[in-house]
């Protein structure tokens, strides 16, 4: 399954709250200059993900170029046009991760959770990246979910941590 259709699409009700929600976020920046991030930030946490027929509406209530807005969004990583998991699970590639074993762990979760690198897993719990360096070297291979980093990890390790976020 792709990214696109990995978590429930919005009901229509969701969709039109979260677009007036938007609209009033967008009122309450409008005059403060260079809002636009914070704006797509909102907008984000507000509908989940920035897809094009949002980055429009955007455009339109801000009455800045369509261009603008989607600069914006593709130059931040943070920022995804496609439906993200609940939790984001980011493995350290980095060179001291990657000699420690970092590449098995990548494996072994795409294995155990049938995701692609860049993928949300069919279920909408997990989206997988990889990640260069989180700071935890010299306890490698370190992996993130969310917020909280991992280290030492082995395989065997993982499928209870794993567990913590069903
Ligand atoms: S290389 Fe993985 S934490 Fe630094």
């Amino acid at each position: 399954m792709t990214a696109e259709t990995a978590k429930e699409a919005l009901s229509l009700e969701e969709k039109e709250r979260a677009y007036a929600q938007i609209a009033n976020v967008i009122d309450l920046y409008r005059r403060k200059e260079d809002s636009l991030v914070q704006i797509l930030h909102l907008a984000q946490e507000i509908y989940g993900h920035l897809p094009l027929e949002l980055q429009q509406f955007i455009s339109r209530e801000m009455n800045i170029p369509l261009s603008q807005v989607s600069g914006v969004v593709s130059f931040y990583s943070f920022f995804s046009t496609v439906p993200r998991g609940r939790h984001t699970i980011r493995v350290c590639l980095g060179t001291a991760c990657y000699v420690r074993g970092g590449k098995k762990i990548v494996e072994y979760l795409q294995d155990k959770l049938q995701v692609e690198l860049g993928g949300t897993t069919d279920d909408g719990s997990f989206t997988f990246e990889v990640a260069r360096c989180i700071g935890a070297c010299g306890l490698a291979p370190a992996f993130m979910i969310d917020d909280t980093v991992y280290k030492q990890v082995n395989v065997n390790k993982l499928d209870k941590i794993l567990g913590q976020y069903y």
